[in-house]
C-alpha cells in the first residue's frame, strides 16, 4: 500500500485488512502491548463519566473490548452498542459477548461516518485504536459528536508519540522494527503489522486531535498521555447549551 492513502482507497484498504487479521487480533494486541492495552482501556472508561444505567457506544469496537470495559461500568440496566466496519471483528466480538452471558451489548457493522443513530443518543462515545485508520477524521469525531448527548463525553484512545528523548529511540526500534518481526513469529500476517507503525507515524499529534474535537463542538477538550506518550487518551464535552458544528 502507498504510504498515506485516503479517502475511499483507505477504508477499503483499512476495512480488509481488520478483516483479515480479525481471528489473531486480540492474541497479538496483548503480546504487542504486553496486556497493557487492557489497563489503558480501562483507564480511558474511567474517565468517561458513566454511571450505572448509562448508554454507550464504541465506535471502530474490533473484537469489543472497550465495549465489554463500558458494559462493567454500566452495568445490566444499561446498555452499550459497538459498531465496526469489518464483519469479522463484528463475529468475534457476538461470539464474546454470548460466551461471557452478556445481555447489554449489541454489535453492529456499520461505519462510524455515516452513524445509524439519532442525534444526542449516548451518554459517552469512546474509540479505541480506530481514529487513525479512519479516512476522514473530522467526519468520524463529528458523528461521534452527534450522537453524544448533551454533557455527554468523546473519548479516544490511540497511539501517539512517545515525548521522552531518552526513550524514543528504543520505543521506534521496537515499534517499526520488532513488530513485523514479531507478527511474523507468530504467523501473523506481516503486512499488516508493518501497517500499524505507519498508521501511527502518519497520525496528527495530540495538540492537533485535540484541536480537531475542538473544530467539531467540543468543549472542555484534555489529553492524557500514558506510556510516555506512546498512548494517549483525548477527552471533549458535548455542550449543554450550544450547538456542535455538524461534519
Ligand atoms: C486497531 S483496531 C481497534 C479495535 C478496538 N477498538 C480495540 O481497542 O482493540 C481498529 C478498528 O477500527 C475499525 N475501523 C476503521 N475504520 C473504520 C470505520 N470508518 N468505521 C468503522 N470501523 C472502522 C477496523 O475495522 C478495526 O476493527
Amino acid at each position: 500500500m502507498n504510504k498515506s492513502p485516503s479517502g475511499a482507497e483507505k477504508e477499503a484498504y483499512v476495512e480488509s485488512l481488520f478483516s483479515a487479521i480479525a481471528p489473531k487480533y486480540d492474541f497479538m494486541n496483548s503480546v504487542l502491548s504486553l496486556t497493557r492495552h487492557k489497563a489503558w482501556r480501562r483507564h480511558a472508561v474511567s474517565m468517561s463519566g458513566l454511571k450505572a444505567g448509562g448508554r454507550a457506544l464504541d465506535v471502530c469496537c474490533g473484537t469489543g473490548d472497550f465495549a465489554f470495559d463500558l458494559a462493567n461500568t454500566v452495568g445490566p440496566e444499561g446498555s452499550v452498542v459497538g459498531v465496526d466496519f469489518a464483519a469479522p471483528m463484528i463475529e468475534l466480538a457476538k461470539a464474546k459477548a454470548s460466551r461471557c452471558g452478556r445481555h447489554n451489548i449489541e454489535f453492529l457493522v456499520g461505519n462510524v461516518c455515516n452513524l445509524p443513530f439519532e442525534d444526542d443518543s449516548f451518554d459517552c462515545v469512546t474509540v479505541g485504536f480506530g481514529i487513525r485508520n479512519v479516512a476522514d477524521i473530522d467526519k468520524a469525531i463529528g458523528e461521534m459528536a452527534r450522537v453524544t448527548k448533551p454533557g455527554g463525553k468523546v473519548i479516544c484512545l490511540e497511539i501517539s508519540q512517545i515525548r521522552s528523548p531518552i526513550l524514543r529511540l528504543p520505543w521506534m526500534l521496537y515499534f517499526y522494527v520488532l513488530t513485523p518481526y514479531t507478527a511474523r513469529f507468530f504467523r501473523a500476517r506481516r503486512s499488516a503489522y508493518e501497517y500499524l507503525p505507519q498508521s501511527a507515524k502518519d497520525f496528527i499529534g495530540r495538540e492537533e486531535l485535540a484541536a480537531r474535537f475542538e473544530k467539531s463542538g467540543l468543549h472542555d477538550v484534555c489529553f492524557h498521555d500514558m506510556m510516555f506518550g506512546a498512548v494517549c487518551i483525548h477527552i471533549g464535552k458535548k455542550p449543554v447549551s450550544v450547538g456542535y458544528l455538524s461534519p
